[in-house]
């Protein structure tokens, strides 16, 4: 069942969704070469805190096996896609990193991801980010009332594969709300399943996480961190949006 929210409950997540969008500033500020990624969640963690807000991830259940996700953001330099656990790893000039946090405010959650350069990054590099950007709005272009969830998922996937690079299949965005993830599963590729129609009131975490090679991916023994299974970049970027009357609009933004 997708929940449908009311403008009440939009407006709170849209406050948690400012949270996540000046603590996202706040790495882009602090992310330069010789700092670590456990520096960064702590700067985040801070914030959130601060705000009377909770991290969503700090705590988070993951597959059998796996410890309690033990962080406020996840950091994932270069190979690594998704679900990198902050620790002493020092960035360095030309690395990539992604960085996603959410936060849970008056019981509402807001999740977002970017991927950032340290330093001065390889045109390359760079192009990936810029892509991975641009094929999260290519996608909510489709993300109006009576659309469905594929529309979103092909324009996402035929604009990455447009420019070369390729999208991941195993981790897909979702449904937010009193929940991190709520129903649909959003992919950034066409399935088989066309998924349900968008209506007024839905609010969807659009998350492409897209490959400079392969889609492939592999799974590190600590059970969380996801990397390519070719070893090339991979970057990631992810709002909370609405649906709504007038459109998607995105909350995960400075207000
Ligand atoms: N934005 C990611 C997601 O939507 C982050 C989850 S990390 C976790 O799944 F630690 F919370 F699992
Ligand atoms: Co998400």
């Amino acid at each position: 069942m997708i929940s449908i929210k009311s403008r009440t409950e939009i407006d709170q997540m849209r406050k948690a969704g400012e949270i996540v969008a000046v603590a996202l500033e706040k790495m882009r500020e602090a992310i330069k070469p010789g700092v670590t990624t456990l520096e960064l969640d702590r700067i985040a963690e801070e914030y959130i805190t601060k705000c009377g807000a909770i991290p969503s991830f700090k705590g988070y259940k993951g597959l059998p096996g796996a410890i309690d996700y033990p962080a406020s953001i996840c950091a994932s330099v270069n190979n690594e896609v998704v679900h990198g656990i902050p620790g002493l790893k020092v960035l360095k000039d030309g690395d990539i990193i992604s960085i996603d946090i959410g936060v849970c405010l008056n019981g509402y959650h807001a999740d977002a991801a970017r991927t950032f350069p340290v330093g001065n990054v390889s045109s390359e590099a760079q192009r990936l980010i810029d892509v991975t950007r641009q094929s999260f709005y290519e996608g909510i272009k489709h993300a109006v009332i009576g659309n469905r969830i594929i529309d979103i998922s092909s324009a996402i996937q035929d604009y990455v594969e447009k420019n070369g690079f390729s999208v991941v299949r195993d981790y897909v965005g979702h449904g937010i709300g009193t929940k991190m993830h709520e129903p649909p599963q959003i992919p950034n590729y066409r399935t088989r399943e066309k998924g349900p129609r968008l209506q007024s009131g839905m609010t969807l975490a659009v998350e492409p996480m897209v490959n400079q090679g392969t889609y492939r991916i592999v799974l590190l023994d600590n059970y969380w961190t996801v990397v390519t299974a070719d070893g090339k970049l991979s970057a990631h970027y992810e709002n909370t949006i609405a649906i709504t009357d007038d459109g998607p609009v995105i909350l995960t933004k400075l207000l």
